[in-house]
């Protein structure tokens, strides 16, 4: 079977969902940026942003909107985690990337999408958690999106879409959730 580190390291990531209490390096910072910038882009237009939050009350109040309009979505799942008081967005890690894409570009949700991909991989191999967690978006969609928007540095013409969260693990997750079958066919 062909197997390298990297085969590797996309069969473990897993989503950490529980972190522990230490903020992660600069250098480790820098290099999953690295691995984000990296990705590929339609037309190569690298139409992203990525904004580094470590401000823990900050992340404290974007929790706190995001589920003030959660709440009230039509979906069971989300406004029953949005009810729940212990829940946090971000799990409790101690940094965020909010992954945003300029609204005049070509395939931006490709873009962000490829980019936070990229990041979490570049997590993994570094033997940081991360999540990609898109439950922000309800605080950018809420009263106070335009607040947030300017507060955290989103550059005007850019749309936030993805965020990651990335910290050391609590505990390592060894049990992938299934993965389905059949959902490959071949014309040969
Ligand atoms: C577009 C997208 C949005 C996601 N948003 C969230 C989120 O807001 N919160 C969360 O805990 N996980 C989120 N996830 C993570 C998925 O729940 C997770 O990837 C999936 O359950 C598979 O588990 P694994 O990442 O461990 O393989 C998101 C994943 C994707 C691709």
């Amino acid at each position: 079977m062909v197997n390298n580190l990297v085969l590797e390291t996309i069969k473990k990531r897993r989503s950490t969902r529980s972190y522990l209490d230490k903020q992660i390096s600069q250098e480790d910072l820098q290099a999953i940026l690295e691995a984000g910038i990296y990705a590929p882009s339609a037309g190569n237009q690298q139409s992203w942003h990525f904004t580094v939050i470590q401000d823990q009350a900050i992340l404290a109040d974007i929790n706190k909107s995001a589920k003030l309009t959660a709440v009230n979505i039509d979906n069971e799942h989300i406004s029953k985690m949005a009810k729940n008081e212990q829940y946090n967005i971000f799990h409790g890690a101690p940094t965020v990337i909010v992954i945003s894409g300029k609204e005049d570009g070509l395939m931006i949700e490709a873009d962000c999408a490829a980019a936070t991909q990229n990041m979490l991989l570049a997590a993994e191999s570094i033997g940081l958690g991360c999540c990609w967690v898109d439950l922000i978006l309800f605080a950018f969609s809420g009263d106070k999106g335009d607040q947030y928007k300017k507060q955290l540095g989103i550059p005007e013409g850019y749309k936030p879409f993805h965020s990651v969260t990335l910290g050391y693990k609590k505990v390592e997750a060894i049990n992938a959730p299934s993965r389905k079958q059949n959902v490959v066919n071949y014309i040969r």
